[in-house]
């Protein structure tokens, strides 16, 4: 009896142990999508604010003329003037000068392809709309790019590192995509936001495809053809660098989020029409189309992470504006077809909205 009830305790023990390793684990699985509060700012409807935009685009120098809508001459406007109003609960009210000091002495990089680049530069002008005076140096290379505002009362540094799957392409001889290396990548060390993006590239095919090949470990092999299931490999091996690599006390890690594309209204309820043929955003709270099916993939994959990774969840926000992409007026002869980038000022604004409510204290 004596014996019986020592191993009874015993293996009582053991199974508090063990529920107490699970469920610290399960306290590692992170995935915040960003709260302040008690607001899920990802579900909402657009409404019209007069004092939108959040700045003059034409005072903004640091716009590529591929997202420089107004300067291309776009006529309509009234894209500018909405503003994001999440379900249920009041926006985060946009503070430019608060943004200014929460950022002062800190480095912030988005890592990612274009659509990087598109909020990079929205990001850049918010700072510069709040700070107008205030010198600056930019750089653009290849690679990496950097609007810099030196004064030392502010020693800001926004960069941009085009890297649009995380792991590496090699160009040549041939286009090969090594799917489970990440090696140049040191730099993401060094800064204290990161802004990640990758997705758009996978999905690319035919003429638009960018490997050749796809390399992991000494296997070469010609492709996959289910791309999701090549975005989760490749998104695989960056959870696993961020993990290894990345100090959370040091460096507070995002993830952009997927952004829609509008090319074809036949999926989203408005029959042969592409982003170019409107002009208001779709009203309400729902999109009519198809899920993102990279959601739930991404989703997923952070909440697996050990590095606490907050997710700027943008996606149904972005499906609404298929008013807000450059369309034509991508450039100045109005010979463009983009429907994939956002204007800015625009919708890029409000997912730095998003970025600077979770650097407040409010966020959780
Ligand atoms: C901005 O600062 C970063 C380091 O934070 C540096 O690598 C980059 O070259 C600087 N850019 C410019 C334009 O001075």
């Amino acid at each position: 009896m004596g014996l019986s009830l020592k191993t009874y305790h015993n293996a009582f023990l053991l199974i508090s142990l063990f529920i107490l390793i699970i469920s610290s684990l399960l306290d590692h699985a992170h995935a915040r999508i960003i709260k302040v509060g008690t607001c899920d700012y990802s579900q909402g409807s657009w409404v019209v604010d007069a004092s939108y935009p959040l700045y003059d685009s034409s005072k903004c120098p640091f716009i590529s003329e591929g997202f420089d809508c107004v300067d291309n001459g776009r006529p309509n406007k009234d894209y500018l003037k909405y503003k994001w109003s999440p379900t249920g609960c009041a926006a985060p009210k946009f503070d430019g000068q608060d943004l200014v000091k929460r950022v002062k002495g800190k480095k912030i990089m988005f890592v990612g392809d274009s659509v990087s680049q598109n909020q990079w530069q929205s990001f850049s002008c918010l700072i510069h709309a709040a700070i107008p005076n205030a010198k600056y140096a930019i750089n653009y290379g290849e690679k990496m790019s950097s609007v810099n505002f030196t004064d030392p009362e502010y020693d800001i540094s926004s960069i941009f590192n085009q890297k649009p799957f995380f792991v590496e392409l090699e160009e040549k001889p041939e286009r090969v995509l090594k799917i489970d290396t990440i090696s140049t990548s040191d730099v993401w060390k060094e800064v204290d936001i990161l802004v990640f993006n990758s997705w758009h590239w996978w999905h690319h095919t035919g003429r638009l495809q960018h490997w050749d090949k796809i390399q992991e470990g000494a296997q070469t092999y010609k492709d996959i053809d289910d791309r999701m299931e090549a975005f989760k490999k490749g998104l695989t091996t960056w959870s696993t660098w961020v993990d290894k690599n990345i100090d959370p006390k040091k460096t507070q890690v995002f993830y952009q989020g997927i952004s829609p594309a509008h090319l074809n209204g036949d999926e989203w309820g408005f029959p042969k029409t592409t982003c170019a043929d409107h002009t208001t955003p779709i009203t309400g709270s729902k999109f009519p189309g198809a899920p993102e099916p990279g959601v739930p993939v991404l989703k997923e994959l952070l909440s697996k992470m050990s590095t606490p990774v907050t997710l700027l969840d943008v996606t149904t926000m972005s499906q609404l504006r298929i008013d807000a992409h450059p369309s034509k007026y991508a450039n100045k002869a109005g010979t463009a077809h983009d429907c994939g980038h956002w204007c800015v000022a625009g919708v890029t604004d409000t997912w730095n909205t998003l970025l600077y409510a979770s650097l407040t204290p409010a966020a959780k």
